[in-house]
């Protein structure tokens, strides 16, 4: 069922300072900073030839991301994203095998503007799981 890695979201405490880091010391395709209040988070994303690295940084009051950078301070790998054909077949398919969906369990538009879902960690071996329809 699922596809292509879409992403590797990596939560950073300094956000300049990994893209620095990126482009400096790794020598990699980074883009702009994109505020996204909806999510909480300002995105960065770094183009690979294979996949995305998605660099995040909480935005404004009760981001996502806040709790996990209080946990993790130096930052850390926030969740990984695989693409499917269907976001609503995969979703079914998931809550049949018990697998449980954060939120309403209803897609919602990503920051790449598709729809995605995620999946709770604990059902899958420590990860945080997002599936995007590709
Ligand atoms: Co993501």
């Amino acid at each position: 069922m699922i596809g292509r890695l879409n992403h590797v979201a990596i939560a950073v405490p300094d956000l300049g300072a990994a893209c620095a880091q990126y482009a400096n010391t790794l020598g990699a395709t980074v883009g702009p900073a994109q505020d996204e209040p909806d999510h909480g988070v300002t995105v960065v994303f770094i183009e690979l030839p294979n996949t995305k690295i998605e660099l995040l940084h909480p935005l404004g009051e009760n981001s996502p991301i806040a709790g996990f950078l209080e946990k993790n301070p130096s930052g850390g790998i926030h969740h990984i994203c695989y693409e499917v054909a269907d976001i609503f077949e995969a979703r079914d398919r998931l809550k049949a095998s018990g697998a449980r969906v954060l939120g309403n369990g209803e897609p919602r538009i990503g920051a790449h503007g598709k729809p995605v879902l995620f999946l709770h960690p604990k059902d899958f071996t420590g990860t945080l799981v997002e599936l995007e329809q590709a």
